[in-house]
């Protein structure tokens, strides 16, 4: 039934690698991105158009995005690449590839397929002042009237799925654990108003914890955010992210964030860590009865793969298990 099932969003070639100091070869990440394809896994966020001076890693989008329309990948199941792009200029720049590949992505409201994948956008605000200033160099409001052009202009013109992102909305490294959770809701409901399909909810620090979540997910739905149009997009700095994912659950959410080999961290949040592993994620939900049609031992051997290939520690506790058993 719907009530058993999860959305994983798979944010590692986003996410998991925009961090990363040695430039990792395109060919890495596409290969990346093919393998967790295969898994089962349908939402993959792909790239960035965002500043190289801020994020050299994530310089490639365009070239990502191409390849992707050129060369349908052989997935399991129909496939959804999200993007961000926190402005016009990043917007134009996933347009100038859209417009060289016009028949080659399903338009909003139609089903992605075997051949034609669906693309999202997606934006992404802050719950406080100086992590807006630190992460998109604009105060919050500045940087909403942006999204308002980047969401009505990937509506206009390619009936683009838009995911806003709030960051910083357990704790901030700035303003620590004094985030307010009606600042949130109050930002989530502007950024559904511009036409926003979904509001993911980032833990950028992983000081989440439990009654926090709780806290903060009633606060939404006292303002009227629906259960159905909330991701939750936990770091795992301090283990929390599976408790915070429980409280979640609990609470009616079904869409969730993770990335491959407990990739990730935000630059822009200094000593955070990766996303809560999909390894993890994968087996967690299945112990609950859930079902998030991944395949649990192919997205371990992906991310054993990536870290070896990048050079990092495998942070993925399941799948270290699951590899030593
Ligand atoms: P700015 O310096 O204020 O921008 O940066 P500007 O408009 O003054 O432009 C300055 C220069 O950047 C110009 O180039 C622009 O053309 C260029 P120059 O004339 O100096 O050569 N520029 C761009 N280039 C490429 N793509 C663009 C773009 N925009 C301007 N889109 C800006 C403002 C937003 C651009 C900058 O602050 C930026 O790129 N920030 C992105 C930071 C980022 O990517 N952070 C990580 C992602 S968010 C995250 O990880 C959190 C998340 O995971 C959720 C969670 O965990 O909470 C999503
Ligand atoms: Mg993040």
């Amino acid at each position: 039934s719907s009530y058993n099932r999860v959305k994983l969003v798979e944010v590692g070639p986003r996410d998991g690698l925009q961090n990363e100091k040695k430039t990792i070869p395109l060919a890495t990440k596409l290969e990346l991105i093919e393998r967790l394809s295969k898994t089962g896994l349908t939402t993959i966020e792909a790239g960035s158009f965002v500043s190289p001076k801020w994020v050299p890693q994530m310089d490639n989008s365009s070239e990502i995005l191409q390849r992707l329309l050129e060369h349908p990948l052989p997935a399991q199941r129909p496939l959804t690449f999200s993007f961000l792009a926190p402005n016009l200029k990043g917007l134009n720049s996933a347009f100038t590839v859209l417009a060289q590949h016009p028949d080659r992505f399903a338009a909003e409201n139609t089903p992605p397929t075997a051949d034609k994948p669906a693309l999202e956008i997606a934006v992404f605000a802050a719950a406080t002042e100086s992590f807006s200033r630190k992460n998109l160099n604009c105060d919050i409001a500045t940087s909403l009237a942006r999204f308002k052009e980047v969401i009505q202009a990937a509506k206009d013109t390619h009936s683009l799925r838009v995911r806003a992102y709030i960051s910083v909305v357990l704790g901030c490294p700035f303003e620590g654990y004094d985030v307010d959770p009606h600042r949130v809701a109050q930002i989530a409901t502007e950024l559904m108003e511009m036409g926003a399909d979904e509001i993911a909810l980032g833990d950028t620090t992983g000081m989440g914890t439990a009654p926090r979540t709780k806290e903060l997910l009633n606060c939404l739905s006292a303002a009227g955010v629906r259960n159905e149009d909330i991701a939750m997009h936990f770091h795992d700095t301090y283990g929390q992210a599976l408790v915070n994912t429980a409280v979640a659950l609990e609470h009616g959410i079904r869409t969730f964030d993770c990335s491959v080999g407990g990739l990730g961290g935000c630059p822009y949040s200094p000593g955070a860590t990766g996303n809560v592993a999909t390894e993890d994620m994968v087996y967690f939900m299945e112990t609950l009865g859930m079902d998030t049609g991944v395949d649990l031992d192919a997205v371990v051997d992906v991310g054993e793969w990536i870290t070896r290939e990048i050079g990092k520690e495998n942070a993925s506790t399941v799948g270290k298990a699951v590899l030593g058993a």
